[in-house]
């Protein structure tokens, strides 16, 4: 069995050595030439020498007399062949780091691209260290075996020209080159076999590594405030620990193939030396013969463990690029459609949910996968507020990602605009729809790439109205460098409410036809976050000003009292439609959950300062203009 997959892995590695080479074929054909050039020019360098101790040396020992002229024939020769072997090297070296570099590059790009391309689904399903290590260790890995390939195959050259050369001078010697060269090979076979299990599983570890790193600083907050220091380093060094076991037992393992792989070419130098002796006593061969094939077998020794280098590689570059086409190979993405909303249309689009049901799939393929919203419809006119209102875990955040299909129904259809959002581009969807998140991302960048995002079309005035309208004006202008402030990883540098603000302006300034807000304002106070919806709302319809129809998660009466109609969801279901007053009046669970945040409002009030100090009354009463 595992003989059978080391096999296996020997017959895919060569595969993978194969899609690099059909990807890189010119780099590649000048490698190779290089090290072929490099390869003839060490064969004939063997038998130059060769010549020059039957020319030169023996006639000289022999007769006391040195051959200027042949002499001087040989240095010329051996310098032409040193000239033709450097550029031999320099060629198959400068391919060979092109080729590994370029497909290292290439792989990376697609890997990144295809993260990007894979549903959230997907993304729920594998860990942030693991996708890491794809695009970084794997990649690298996969593509490891490319830097020896040229100087390997120039060498499989040169052992066919050098065996015929054997042949062309005595049979018996041929004979010695025919027991070592294939016995060098199948060494090298074994100890790939030997090599696989080895590396793949240290290539696991790798990304496992990683994996908990990154996890333990993504959450350092925790790890300090619980006090887990202790425990998430222990969980390291386990796994840290395991990954230097399995690259002990590489080394082990390199530790004794190496100095037999190296020891064979001297030995069969020996064997030459013998067979060539007695050859020479029966007169078969001339000392000249005996000397280029003792040093064709001396200067073969290091370009035949070039082969080796490639087969000792090839597991890890299968194991990497199994996990590296686990990602290229993913399925689930969600086909964009073909047709384009006008975008010059400034109209808000309105946006329809009809009959949607929706289930996470299970984080394991066995476990069923629990439905989260059960036939949900409802609509949000053009122009229009709508807010969602329910308990936690009701399925609000699933809504607002389906509005801007993040994710696609079960069943039923979700329509932008009146047509259904798996018809849409990918430029139009992201252009008429917007979603500000419950959890806002900043990039590490200044506040104007994070607002404008490289999107055509945006100037600082954009910049500034969008900041304007999400009441975040005032902060920007007063930081050190004003737009060109730098934020920090993640936003550090700002506030919870500063870092929602700046990402809604984000939104905006893309001048969305459907503005869908998760409770993307939580962290800001109730007067702002009145005031900011109050502020969308009434520039709806003016000119120059962004105009959406406006989907808000809310939580305080201030904000809801806003909306134009409340769609109050409870565990996945649509219990109510209507009016703020209406559902109050109506419906008993949703009097309860409006009640109960604002008692949690004005007891949070009561315990802190806003950065912003408002009176909470004053948000109550905020005016709004119809
Ligand atoms: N990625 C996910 N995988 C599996 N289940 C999920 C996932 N995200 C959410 N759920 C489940 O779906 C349900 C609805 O979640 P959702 O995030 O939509 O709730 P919500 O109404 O936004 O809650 P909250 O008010 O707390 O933000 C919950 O039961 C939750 O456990
Ligand atoms: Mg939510």
């Amino acid at each position: 069995m595992a003989s059978r997959t080391s096999r296996d892995v020997l017959g895919r590695g060569l595969a993978v050595l194969g899609v690099a080479i059909r990807e890189q074929p010119r780099i590649f054909a000048v490698a190779v030439t290089g090290s072929v050039l490099f390869g003839a020019m060490t064969v004939a360098s063997a038998f130059v020498v060769g010549a020059v101790v039957g020319d030169v040396v023996v006639p000289a020992i022999e007769r006391g007399s040195v051959g200027v002229g042949a002499l001087a024939l040989a240095a010329v020769a051996l310098f032409g062949i040193s000239v033709l072997r450097v550029a031999g090297i320099f060629g198959r070296r400068l391919g060979a780091g092109y080729m590994q570099y370029r497909l290292q590059a290439a792989y990376r790009r697609r890997v990144t691209r295809r993260y990007l391309e894979l549903p959230l689904s997907w993304h729920h399903r594998n860990a942030t260290g693991t996708l890491l290590s794809n695009a970084n260790s794997d990649v690298e890995a996969a593509w490891h075996p490319i830097a020896p390939l040229p100087f390997a195959v120039g060498t499989l050259v040169m052992l066919v020209g050098a065996v015929a050369s054997l042949f062309a001078t005595d049979w018996a010697l041929a004979l010695v080159g025919l027991a070592v060269f294939p016995a060098l090979f199948a060494l090298n076979v074994a100890y790939s076999r030997r090599m696989a299990p080895r590396q793949a599983r240290a290539q696991r570890l790798r990304a496992e590594v990683s994996g908990i790193a990154h996890e333990s600083f993504d959450g350092a907050l925790v790890v300090k405030t619980m006090g887990r220091e202790a425990q998430e380093t222990d969980r390291f060094a386990v796994r840290a620990g395991e990954l230097r076991d399995a690259l002990v037992s590489v080394g082990r393992l390199r530790g004794v193939f190496d100095p037999v792989l190296e020891t064979l070419p001297s030995l069969g130098t020996l064997a030459v030396l013998v067979v060539g002796t007695f050859r020479l006593r029966q007169g078969a061969i001339s000392v000249a013969e005996l000397v280029s094939v003792a040093f064709l077998f001396t200067v073969l020794a290091f370009p035949v463990r070039a082969i080796g280098w490639v087969l000792a590689e090839l597991p890890r570059s299968v194991a990497g690029w199994d996990r590296v086409r686990r990602v290229l190979d993913a399925t689930g993405e969600m086909p964009y459609g073909d047709t384009t909303l006008d975008p010059a249309d400034p109209r808000p689009a309105p946006l329809t949910f009809t009959g949607v049901r929706f289930g996470y799939e299970p984080a394991e393929a066995h476990l069923p996968g629990t439905e989260v919203l059960g036939e949900v419809s409802f609509t949000v006119p053009a122009g229009k507020t709508v807010a969602l209102v329910g308990p936690t875990g009701a399925g609000k955040s699933t809504i607002a990602s389906l509005a801007v299909r993040l994710v696609d129904p079960r069943a039923g259809t979700v329509a932008l605009d009146g047509v259904d959002v798996r018809r849409l581009t990918a430029a139009s969807l992201a252009r008429t729809a917007a979603l500000v998140a419950q959890v806002p991302f900043v990039f590490d960048d200044t506040v104007r790439a994070n607002i404008t995002l490289d999107r055509p079309g945006i100037d600082d005035d954009d910049v500034w109205a969008a900041l304007r309208l999400a009441e975040a004006d005032g902060f920007v202008a007063a930081l050190p460098d004003g737009l060109d402030t730098k934020v920090g990883e993640r936003g550090t540098s700002l506030s919870g409410g500063q870092r929602q603000r700046l990402t809604l302006a984000r939104a905006l300034a893309g001048r969305p036809r459907l503005l869908v807000l998760d409770d993307a304002t939580s962290a800001v106070d109730p007067r702002v976050e009145a005031a900011i919806l109050a502020g969308l709302r009434s520039s709806a319809g003016e000119p120059g000003a962004p105009a959406a129809s406006i989907l808000v998660v809310a939580y305080r009466r201030a904000t809801i009292a806003l909306a134009d109609e409340v769609v109050y969801l409870e565990q996945g279901r649509v219990v109510a439609r209507g009016t703020h007053a209406e559902l109050l009046a109506t419906v008993p669970g949703y009097a309860d959950l409006v009640t109960a945040y604002e008692q949690a409002e004005v007891d949070h009030a009561k315990d802190e300062t806003y950065d912003e100090v408002a009176p909470l009354s004053s948000g109550l009463e905020i005016e709004v203009d119809r």
